[in-house]
């Protein structure tokens, strides 16, 4: 076993002195990025480093906390995952919503903004029965019937299966208890890739759900301004450090989190630079970013994931096509029967779907969002969210999320549509 561990961190090395090979306009850009990080935490503007109680607790704790009740339900997929759904129920006639977390994410996402700003609690105060889900592998979700966390073929898995077992388990079942479809399904980055492949592949669940509505809607991202775009030129090496260090989960998070807690909140000088990094990598926009939460967050994110997840990412980037997994032509001959991965068949989702999505978003650029656009046969909103710096993480994150997105969403789920579709295509069109 150590001497895996040993084999892997000399990888790791090689790796690193690997990087010098890059082509040199990629390194210097990275070399400013990182000037940029700590130029930019000079003059900061104070985070608060004062003890936060939820900064230790977990999302059930935190909800009651906020004085709302609470359940966990763990439910099983096909394929033998156990996962969390946490639930601010609502009263007997209340109209069911689920909630779906993005990548290296969980169902704290929709409450660390706190009462009366957080997503969940909106959703709560309104009526609604609220569900928040977790993703097979995260902090509430790493668990199987049989095979263990510390078994790769666990980790074997990326955000395909989260379409096709994941959701349809979570739909089914709150579908089931409440003896009515889903009234409305959230998504935000990933919980929006993984919920256009349930209603591509597995269409009889997505006639259990009324409407979708996808914050930074993740599908085409060849667009992509984030440096998070040379992980792959790396990605081979990625994968085998994985593999040997963390038997391919994607680093070990709990690890990762206990790190970045040390280093970042340690003192102030420290928490800017981390939250400068953070910017760096998903837009910047430090008005948005309320530094008090920095503890909360950060006891719950980063969340595990597999390295698969981001590696069939890298390929939708790379192919610029929503397709099914790449294992290798071989591989790809005897899975799919046929050299190329198939594409994810968009075109015939009958959910009426929301779009929701930011200019200074570095993960989706509004490139990508209106390819999406036009791939959708069903789109009932399309909306670019009012402040031009909203990055990618202020749709669950920003101080004004409220005001900005949320209020939107709940207008459109009380079915009072903002615009029609005829006007939607106007505006797509005109801006082409
Ligand atoms: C990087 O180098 C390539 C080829 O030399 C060039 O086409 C490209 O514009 C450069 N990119 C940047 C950001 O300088
Ligand atoms: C940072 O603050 C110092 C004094 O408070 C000031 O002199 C300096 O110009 C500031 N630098 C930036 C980049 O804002
Ligand atoms: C930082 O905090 C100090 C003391 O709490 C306050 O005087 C100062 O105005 C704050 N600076 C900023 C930029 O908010
Ligand atoms: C909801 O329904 C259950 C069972 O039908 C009943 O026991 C309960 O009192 C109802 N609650 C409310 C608030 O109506
Ligand atoms: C991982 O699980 C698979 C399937 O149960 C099993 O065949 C394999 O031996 C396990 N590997 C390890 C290292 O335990
Ligand atoms: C923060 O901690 C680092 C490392 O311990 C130290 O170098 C730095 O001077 C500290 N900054 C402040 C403002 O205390
Ligand atoms: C989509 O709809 C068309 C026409 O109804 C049908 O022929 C096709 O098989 C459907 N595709 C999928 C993936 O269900
Ligand atoms: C920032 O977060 C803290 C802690 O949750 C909260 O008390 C404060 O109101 C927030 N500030 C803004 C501007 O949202």
């Amino acid at each position: 076993m150590d001497e895996i561990k040993l084999i892997g961190l000399m990888y790791l090395l090689s790796f690193c002195s690997h990087l010098s090979a890059l082509p040199i306009n990629v390194t210097s850009e990275i070399s400013m990025l990182i000037k940029r990080i700590i130029w930019t935490s000079r003059n900061q503007s104070n985070i608060s480093l004062e003890f936060n109680p939820n900064a230790i607790l977990n999302t059930p704790e935190m909800i009651r906390k906020a004085g709302y009740p609470t359940e966990s339900h763990v439910i099983m997929t096909e394929d033998g995952y156990l996962l969390t759904l946490h639930r601010i129920p609502g009263g007997n006639d209340s109209l069911p919503v689920l909630l779906q977390h993005g990548f290296l994410s969980s169902s704290a996402d929709w409450i660390v903004l706190g009462k009366g700003k957080a997503l969940a609690y909106l959703l709560a105060d309104q009526g609604y029965d609220v569900w928040l889900g977790n993703f097979r592998g995260n902090t509430y979700s790493k668990a199987h019937i049989f095979l263990s966390p510390l078994n790769s073929t666990f980790w074997s898995y990326s955000f395909h299966e989260m379409g096709i077992y994941d959701l349809p388990a979570m739909i089914t079942f709150i579908t089931n208890m409440r003896s009515q479809p889903l009234h409305t399904y959230i998504g935000h980055s990933m919980g929006t890739t993984s919920f256009f492949i349930m209603a591509s592949e597995r269409p009889k669940i997505s006639k259990m759900v009324q409407m979708m509505v996808a914050l930074a809607p993740v599908v085409l991202i060849k667009h992509m301004q984030s440096p998070v775009q040379y992980l792959n030129l790396i990605r081979s090496e990625i994968k085998t450090v994985m593999r040997l260090l963390f038997h391919d989960e994607f680093f070990q998070s709990d690890i990762v989190r206990f790190l970045l807690k040390k280093i970042c909140l340690r003192n102030i000088s420290l928490a800017e630079i981390c939250s400068n990094f953070m910017f760096i990598i998903w837009g910047d926009d430090r008005e948005q970013f309320n530094n008090t939460l920095l503890p909360v967050i950060l006891n719950h994110f980063p969340a595990s994931a597999s390295t698969k997840t981001l590696l069939h990412y890298a390929q939708i980037f790379d192919s610029d096509k929503f397709r099914k997994y790449d294992y290798g032509r071989v591989k790809n001959l005897l899975i799919y029967n046929s050299i190329d991965p198939p594409n994810y068949d968009l075109s015939n989702i009958t959910v009426p779907i929301a779009l929701s999505y930011a200019d200074n978003d570095w993960f989706i650029s509004i490139e990508d969002v209106k390819r999406l656009y036009h791939l959708l046969p069903n789109v009932v909103d399309m909306y670019e969210v009012p402040w031009p710096k909203f990055n990618h993480l202020d749709f669950i994150w920003g101080k004004d999320a409220s005001k900005l997105v949320y209020d939107r969403i709940l207008k459109i789920m009380r079915g009072k549509n903002p615009k029609n579709v005829t006007s939607v295509n106007n505006i797509v069109n005109n801006q082409n």
